[in-house]
């Protein structure tokens, strides 16, 4: 897909972050937005800056680990709209902590919102892309975490893993139906994430966490960056699109260097010492 003039578009956790820097990006194309986050207030502040920016858009209050809510979402869109062009499956939390720390309680939430949500987006709204026969692209968001997995991250690592396996699945699956699908590996950005993550055991002591933001910030990598590789991503149907050079450094790491990568992540990251 070269040109996103009148394509519609979905994107969830698109009220912050990577998402609203997407919508944004797709708005500045032409695109046509469909715009759903739990956040009401920050979804409302994307389609107003995307409207400013010429584009149609509306908004939606989705929970994308509840499926009822998902459907409800795609039955919304399907009243106006025969199918979506693109799907983004961008809606995310972060956790942190080891795994001997780790509840079972966040296990469920995380796995729930980073990988039944992408799974419930694409079960909603891929049946329509199929029989509609335009053809699409489906953008599902991992993390660099989705090829290597920190000792700190087990829960979020898994779920990213988990969503980088049934991207690769689907993305062969969907292939003679003209649909392609990318997923988008981003490292360190500076958004609200690390904030608003689930921090447990050591990684609750809030002088901890109060480091890791800082270091996000000052990283500063930006979400409008990432926005500008996931648009180089679909035209080019590029199947797994690293961002940023942590990102791209630990894509080569684990590849060439495994042994070398698990010792390196056996010690305390610089920034948390
Ligand atoms: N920021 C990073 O460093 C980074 C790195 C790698 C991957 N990612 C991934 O990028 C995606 C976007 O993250 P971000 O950094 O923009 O974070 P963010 O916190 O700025 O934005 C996430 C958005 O998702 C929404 N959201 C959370 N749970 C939801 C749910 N259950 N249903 C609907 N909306 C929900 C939030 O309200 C928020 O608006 C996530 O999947 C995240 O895991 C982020």
């Amino acid at each position: 897909m070269k040109s996103f003039r009148d394509r519609e578009i979905l994107i969830t956790g698109a009220g912050s972050g990577i998402g609203r820097a997407t919508a944004l990006a797709f708005a500045a194309e032409g695109a046509s937005l469909w715009l759903a986050d739990l956040d009401e207030q920050g979804n409302a502040e994307t389609a107003e800056q995307a409207r400013r920016a010429g584009a149609r858009a509306r908004t939606f209050h989705c929970d994308v680990a509840d499926e009822q809510s998902v459907r409800a979402l795609a039955e919304a869109v399907h009243e106006r709209i025969d199918a979506l062009d693109i799907l983004m499956n961008n809606a995310g939390i972060g956790s942190a902590g080891r795994f001997l720390d780790t509840s079972l309680e966040t296990w469920r939430r995380v796995m729930d919102v980073n990988l039944m949500g992408v799974v419930h987006g694409c079960h909603a709204f891929l049946p329509a892309m199929v029989e509609q026969g335009r053809g699409g692209h489906v953008i599902n968001v991992a993390s660099a975490a989705g090829y290597f997995a920190a000792p700190d991250m087990p829960v979020y690592a898994a779920s990213k893993f988990a969503v980088q396996g049934f991207s690769e699945a689907l993305r062969a699956d969907m292939a003679s139906h003209g649909i392609g699908v990318s997923t988008i590996c981003p490292g360190i950005i500076n958004t609200g994430i690390v904030a608003n993550s689930i921090m447990e055991g050591r990684m609750g002591d809030p002088e901890r966490h109060g480091k890791i933001v800082d270091f996000y910030r000052k990283r500063n990598f930006t979400a409008e960056d990432v926005a500008k590789s996931v648009l180089r991503a679909v035209r080019g149907n590029r199947a797994v699109q690293p961002v940023s050079a942590e990102a791209w450094g630990l894509y080569y790491a684990k590849r060439f260097a495994p042994r070398l990568l698990q010792k390196v992540s056996e010690k305390e990251p610089p920034f948390l010492k």
